[in-house]
């Protein structure tokens, strides 16, 4: 890979995961330490993890919530806690759960994913119902649905409540579980200028990453009822999930909640920018965005993502080289309003030249 003079600052828009913890989540984690509040978390004896739960729990308008090690730990656990081996999960086609978790499900739980197709990445209720099993032994129990908000693949659209509420009120006619992998649930909630609970009043569990845009470096919590948290806390020792002085995690994690979230605007705000600058270069394909991700399809164009992150690194900016025809360029801390206006111009000089 050819890239320009180390002076020139690498932008690196591969994923909202590339942020660097804050001074004030590295003083977090030293304060923790010398606090004597850390301790060992498989007895419970971590007193900040005890408040980073606490906290995350109120904040998701939950019973309780349990630190987990990742995204897609706490997706697993998730669905293992709520389903059984054989179950079938109607779960959005393009969805994070169903695509990148390494057939976690299946290969981990026994649950057998049934993709539906979704709009914007949302399940339509008439979707859901159509795609659960009537009670035929020749059929597998439809036991869950699971929710992605905000929707990575379909562009980091947004779920709003109305939307969540109305499938929740299929899933409970079914007597389905219901799941929100909320990953970027706090970049749905700023962009709807709502607070983060009301996206998940009616679902059974949700499953924060506070390592993404809100920047701390590792950790996600699951919340749901205390019997889900009880039962998660089991599956989690079994996934090798049950950690010790894991204070110095939570405690960055507790800066991510308190001092992070209102932040995500910024990164709306540079994925808009971004979106303004480069939507109308003849041949490209490109939503305004809900949030802080864009795809520009590349259909009709001469590239695909390879060659234009290939071409993007020359001026050292990062994309991922994947996703065939569809780029993905992830808004994030570490990306200010200055370095948009540049990755604009690059866009335009590259993609205009062919
Ligand atoms: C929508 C979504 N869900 C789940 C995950 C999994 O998170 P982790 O990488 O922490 O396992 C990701 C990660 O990128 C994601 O984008």
């Amino acid at each position: 890979m050819t890239v320009s003079p180390a002076s020139m600052k690498i932008v690196d828009l591969r994923s909202d995961t590339v942020t660097q913890p804050t001074d004030e989540m590295i003083e977090a984690i030293v304060q923790a330490h010398k606090s004597g509040r850390l301790g060992d978390d498989v007895n419970g004896e971590d007193e900040v993890i005890n408040e980073l739960q606490e906290k995350a729990a109120k904040i998701l308008g939950k019973e309780a919530a349990l630190l987990v090690t990742s995204g897609t730990q706490g997706n697993v656990i998730a669905l293992l806690a709520q389903a059984s081996r054989g179950d079938e999960i109607v779960i959005e086609e393009r969805s994070h759960t169903y695509l990148y978790e390494a057939g976690a499900m299946s290969s981990l739980g026994g649950l057998f994913p049934k993709p539906v197709k979704g709009t914007r990445g949302y399940i339509l209720p008439e979707t859901l119902e159509e795609a659960i099993n009537p009670d035929d032994a020749h059929l597998a129990k439809t036991a869950m649905v699971v929710i992605e908000n905000t929707h990575n693949y379909a562009g980091g659209t947004v779920i709003t409540p109305n939307q969540v509420n109305a499938l929740t009120s299929v899933a409970r006619d079914y007597n389905l579980k219901i799941h929100c992998d909320g990953a970027r649930l706090f970049n749905a909630a700023v962009a709807l200028g709502i607070p983060a609970k009301q996206l998940v009043e009616k679902v059974d569990s949700v499953q924060i990453c506070l390592s993404k845009g809100l920047s701390a470096p590792v950790g996600s919590i699951i919340a749901g009822t205390e019997e889900f948290i009880h039962d998660g806390h089991r599956i989690r020792k079994k996934l090798g999930g049950g950690m010790r002085q894991a204070g110095i995690i939570a405690a960055p994690m507790i800066v991510a909640l308190e001092k992070m979230v209102d932040r995500l605007k910024d990164d709306h705000d540079n994925a808009k920018l971004l979106y303004e600058r480069i939507h109308d270069i003849p041949g490209l394909s490109v939503e305004k965005p809900d949030t802080n991700i864009l795809f520009l399809g590349l259909d009709d164009l001469p590239f695909d993502t390879m060659k234009l992150s290939e071409e993007l690194a020359k001026e050292n900016i990062l994309i991922y080289g994947k996703y065939g025809k569809r780029a993905r360029m992830v808004l994030n801390r570490m990306v200010n309003h200055d370095d948009t206006v540049r990755v604009a111009e690059v866009l335009n000089k590259i993609l205009r030249d062919e």
